[in-house]
């Protein structure tokens, strides 16, 4: 153990957060039929092994019974008992009230409401990266209480909650989850939340006071086991509750995890392909149509871009900033919603300000750099053919607004995908802009030629220019050009690309798009509808030139 090192034993996180045989972190969710049943979940500790829901219609006397399913799970704090019970055969649009618990101990009463019968027209609240907090003291989510409570209490339409993931810092720990249920306490005992996975929730350390030997668990093991009677088990078979999928009124929405990209691929489009609802919303992470100058999505997308395009809007998050794309199919930006899926990337609900430093990204309609210590919320209205998108900051301010109407096939306020009659160079979405002015790429035979020292240094590598050659060096590798030649020298040996470098616009040293960059990881998209060639990286480093 590291000196000076503040640590908490599991004797002692009994006193503090720990699970005791009275039902806590009380949290309702949406499985199966949402006009005719809802979910309820608790934790106790391991001396509880039986329990069950009471439940009523307001104003009614006889109580109905739902036994609970329960799991007992093994964190690394703490051992709990996780209880679920479906309260079922309900009344659509019908107030009901429900206690929880066993025999001896029980919850107090709350309420909720069931979905009206074939609803289309509903309000819910996206929020995002609520994550927060660290060992010491025991994660702190009361700020998150308070303003959440507060907005709901300004917006009573939301009939429920579906997050963006990154609900915890640290997912793989009691600590923090136990810090988020506080949080949320007095919230989702009536209003259903619906989890969607971000990377932060399935990170865990040996110790989490030490941090050491940091990993990710593959299968997200504290998500899952915790949430394993909340959700409907219909995700890829390997990875339920981290992909879950749900039903509200005339809208689908599948929630997917971090892990197995081909598989969430697979069942994204199978989901999509089996709903025959008006509304289809896709929930992941990492976004796909970041704003962050450093940022990249070579995972999710193509990874999943078959899947993702069956939906009309993706909910993301992970850059605590907020954006909304033009509607995009593969590698195309449009402006009607039959055209593209509308990517929709939340900001933090927890003020949690962005680390990155948005910019204009060519995808996006709208961005806003969201580096307020101050939350935001967005609200989805549906009514029948018309979605609303509303996002909030939580003094009030509406930062974006937009409808989409499926009829009309419009989005209001009109706003149009660019479509170049040049064509344009960006890196990772932004644009080059004065710096390749006169050197835009040039298309020879069918090969698009890019200005190799304006891209490299605009990025923030190095670039050396001799006669007739020119050497770059970024993310740690380089590679030398050579006038009218294929071949490719590199910290990593030689190549040969498929067509010679050559000098064109300003006496500049322009390389074939297609392979200049197979060391530098540098690979290049042409969005032949709008005229732009984007180059993505898998690497998230900010370069910076090398200063003798
Ligand atoms: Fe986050
Ligand atoms: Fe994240």
């Amino acid at each position: 153990m590291k000196e000076g090192v503040f640590v908490i034993t599991k004797e002692e996180w009994k006193n503090i957060r720990g699970s005791s045989p009275a039902p806590d972190q009380i949290m309702l969710s949406i499985k199966g039929d949402a006009a005719h049943s809802m979910t309820v979940r608790w934790r106790t500790d391991i001396t509880v092994t039986e329990g069950y829901a009471l439940y009523r219609e307001v104003g009614t006397t006889h109580w109905q019974k739902a036994d609970a399913e329960f799991i007992t799970f093994n964190t690394d704090m703490d051992d709990s008992n996780f209880f679920f019970a479906d309260m079922k055969a309900l009344k659509a649009d019908t107030e009901y009230e429900y206690t929880c618990g066993n025999d001896d101990v029980r919850s107090p009463s709350f309420t909720f409401r069931t979905a009206e019968e074939n609803c289309e027209n509903f309000s819910f609240l996206c929020i995002s990266d609520i994550q927060a907090g660290d060992a010491e003291p025991p994660a702190d989510y009361s700020v998150l209480n308070e303003v959440l409570k507060k907005f709901l209490s300004e917006h009573h339409e939301c009939k429920f909650i579906v997050t963006a993931g990154d609900n915890t810092n640290c997912g793989q720990t009691d600590i923090q989850w136990t810090g988020l249920f506080e949080g949320l306490e007095g919230i989702i005992e009536s209003t259903p939340i619906m989890f969607c996975m971000g990377n932060h929730d399935d990170m865990g350390f040996s110790s989490y006071f030490t941090k050491e030997d940091k990993y990710y668990s593959e299968y997200a093991t504290y998500f899952t086991n915790q949430l394993w009677g909340s959700y409907e088990h219909n995700g890829p078979v390997e990875r339920p509750i981290a992909n879950h999928a749900f039903d509200y009124g005339n809208a689908h929405f599948c929630c997917t995890g971090t892990s197995g990209y081909e598989e969430m691929n697979e069942w994204l489009i199978e989901q999509a392909e089996n709903s025959n609802k008006t509304w289809k919303f896709a929930v992941h992470h990492f976004p796909v149509c970041y704003s962050s100058p450093d940022m990249e999505c070579e995972d999710t997308y193509p990874a999943m871009r078959d899947g993702m395009d069956k939906y009309d809007i993706v909910l993301s998050g992970h850059e605590h900033s907020f954006a909304r794309s033009y509607p995009r199919r593969g590698e195309g930006l449009y402006n009607k919603p039959s055209e593209g899926s509308v990517h929709y990337n939340l900001g933090s609900s927890h003020r949690n300000g962005p680390g990155c430093r948005v910019v204009p990204k060519v995808w996006n309609a709208k961005t806003y750099n969201h580096e307020e210590e101050l939350s935001m919320f967005s609200i989805i209205d549906i009514d029948g053919e018309k979605c609303t998108l509303t996002a909030y900051v939580e003094d009030g301010r509406i930062i974006d607004y937009c409808v989409i109407d499926k009829k009309e096939d419009t989005i209001f306020p009109p706003e149009c995908a660019p479509v170049y009659n040049r064509t344009r160079i960006k890196f990772k979405g932004y644009d080059l802009g004065l710096c390749t002015e006169p050197t835009l790429p040039q298309n020879i035979d069918g090969t698009f030629y890019i200005a190799i020292g304006q891209l490299i240094n605009f990025v923030g590598g190095d670039v050396e220019r001799t006669a007739g050659k020119i050497k770059v060096g970024i993310y740690g590798r380089t590679a030398e050009f050579t006038e009218n030649s294929t071949t490719v020298v590199t910290n990593n040996g030689s190549y040969e690309m498929s067509k010679p470098c050559l000098r064109l616009n300003e006496g500049q040293l322009f390389v074939p798009m297609d392979d200049f960059g197979k060391n530098l990881r540098m690979h290049c998209f042409y969005y032949e509808h709008n005229n732009f060639i984007t180059v993505e990286t898998e690497s998230q480093d900010r370069p910076i030139p090398h200063q003798p």
